[in-house]
């Protein structure tokens, strides 16, 4: 699972702050621009950007791609698109807890049918 880290050095926003604007809706740069100012321009925004809003579930590394044609295709809870995708599924590698992190992300997915 993904730890912490800065991404946009320029502007010191991190990984974190990136994810809870996906789980707001945001799934392009451009809104990732608006609700956490990272500037698109240092090597973190480069490299990264385009792959965290590509990916769902660390854990099970299913993409939004992969969650977004579940829901097409009729997963309309975040148990169904677990069922279908896996996301959602993993557990926490030191705990062996149920992780669950990306639920909040599945749900907005749902909500929002992107
Ligand atoms: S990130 Fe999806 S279950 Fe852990």
């Amino acid at each position: 699972m993904a730890k912490n880290k800065v991404i946009c050095n320029k502007n010191d926003v991190d990984y974190l702050t990136i994810r809870k604007a996906m789980t707001s809706g945001a799934r392009t740069i451009d809104e990732l621009v608006e609700l956490t100012g990272v500037c698109t321009e240092c090597e973190g925004c480069k490299r990264e950007l385009e792959a965290i809003l590509s990916s769902v579930c660390g854990c099970k590394k299913v993409s939004l791609e992969a969650v977004v044609n579940a829901v097409k295709n009729g997963a309309d809870t975040v148990e169904k698109v677990g069922e279908v995708t896996g996301a959602g599924t993993g557990v926490d590698e030191v705990t062996g807890e149920p992780c669950g992190k990306c639920k909040g992300l599945i749900q907005n997915i749902i909500d929002q049918g992107r």
